[in-house]
C-alpha cells in the first residue's frame, strides 16, 4: 500500500501494466533462481506447510521469473486468484480493489544481484515468491479477499494505519503455531533468508499470540527485522477473527492511531517468547 504513487493509473486505469515477460534478461532470470535457491536452503522446516505446498502446486521451482499469465491460470484453477503486474506500490484504494476482486498486484521488476538481501520496494521476488504460494490455500485466499473488501469499506474512516498494521503482522510478517512447532508464513519473512532464521530462532524479538485489536494498534518497523511477531493457531482463526468482527466500532475507538510501540509487551498478551531486543538495541542492521 502507498498513500501516493509515483505512477499514473496507466492505460488500464487500474495501475496494471503488461508484465512483458519476454523482455526479462538472462541475468534477471538468474537473480530469481539465485534468490529461490537461497530461500530453499532455509525454508524446509521453517516455512508453513501451506506455503511450501503452494510453491509446489504452482510449479514455482521451474526456474526463472514466472510468467504471470501461465501462473495465474494455475492459481485461478485452485482458488480463483490471478496475479497482475504493477510498476510498484499503488494507491491504497486501488490495492484494496484488486484484492477484493481476487487479483494480487505484483511488482514487475526484479532486484539487482548487488541487493539480494535488502530492498525498500517490493519486487517480483518478494511479491510472487513471498505472497503467491499462500494464495493457493483456500482459507488464506478468502482472508486476502476479505481484507481487500474491508479495506474498501475502511476508506470512510481514518483507519488506514490500523488496517495496515493488521496486514503487516499477518500477511507480511505472520507466524503460525503448528503441531510440528512454530512456522513462518508472512511474505516479508519467507522472501528473506536472514529474517526467516531471525523470526523463528533469534532471542531478540517478542513472539505473541495473535489478537486482532492488539495487532491493529501496534506500530511496526519498515526498515529492519520486526521487534515483535504475532502467531496465529490456524488461518481459520485469522479468517474468523477478522471476517466475523465488524471493524466500524474498532475504527471509532482506535482513531487511526497506534497505542503500542513495536517492542512493547502488554499484561494481556499471550506471550510465547519475551524478546531480549538485543538486536534492535544494538542498532539493528545499522550496527
Ligand atoms: N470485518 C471487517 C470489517 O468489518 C473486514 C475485514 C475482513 C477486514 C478481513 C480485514 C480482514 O470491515
Ligand atoms: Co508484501
Amino acid at each position: 500500500m502507498a498513500d501516493t504513487a509515483p505512477f499514473d493509473a496507466g492505460p488500464n486505469g487500474d495501475y496494471t501494466i503488461d508484465q512483458n515477460w519476454s523482455a526479462y534478461t538472462a541475468e534477471e532470470h538468474a537473480v530469481w533462481d539465485l534468490l529461490y535457491e537461497r530461500q530453499m536452503e532455509v525454508l524446509p522446516g521453517r516455512a508453513a506447510d501451506e506455503f511450501l505446498e503452494g510453491l509446489t502446486l504452482l510449479n514455482l521451482a521451474k526456474g526463472g521469473i514466472p510468467n504471470f499469465e501461465t501462473m495465474s491460470d494455475e492459481l485461478e484453477a485452485l482458488t480463483g486468484w490471478r496475479v497482475v503486474a504493477v510498476p510498484g506500490l499503488v494507491p491504497d484504494a486501488v490495492f484494496f480493489e484488486h484484492l477484493a476482486n481476487r487479483r494480487f498486484p505484483a511488482g514487475q521488476f526484479i532486484r539487482k544481484r548487488s541487493e539480494l538481501d535488502y530492498l525498500q520496494e517490493p519486487d517480483v521476488f518478494h511479491d510472487v515468491f513471498g505472497h503467491v504460494p499462500m494464495l493457493a490455500n483456500p482459507v488464506f485466499a478468502d482472508y486476502m479477499q476479505a481484507y481487500g473488501k474491508g479495506g474498501m469499506r475502511s476508506l470512510e474512516w481514518d483507519a488506514l494505519k490500523n488496517l495496515a498494521a493488521l496486514y503487516w503482522y499477518t500477511v507480511e510478517f505472520g507466524l503460525i503455531q503448528t503441531d510440528k512447532g512454530m512456522r513462518i508464513y508472512g511474505a516479508g519473512i519467507v522472501s528473506s533468508k536472514s529474517e526467516s532464521i531471525f523470526a523463528l530462532e533469534d532471542r531478540s524479538p517478542n513472539r505473541i499470540g495473535f489478537d486482532l485489536e492488539r495487532v491493529m494498534v501496534t506500530d511496526y518497523r519498515i526498515d529492519d527485522f520486526q521487534q515483535t511477531y504475532f502467531a496465529v493457531e490456524s488461518y481459520k482463526q485469522l479468517f474468523d477473527a477478522t471476517v466475523e468482527t465488524d471493524f466500524a466500532p474498532l475504527y471509532d475507538k482506535m482513531q487511526g492511531a497506534y497505542r503500542f510501540k513495536p517492542e512493547d509487551v502488554t499484561p494481556t498478551d499471550r506471550l510465547i517468547d519475551k524478546g531480549t531486543q538485543d538486536y534492535a538495541d544494538a542498532g539493528g542492521r545499522n550496527a
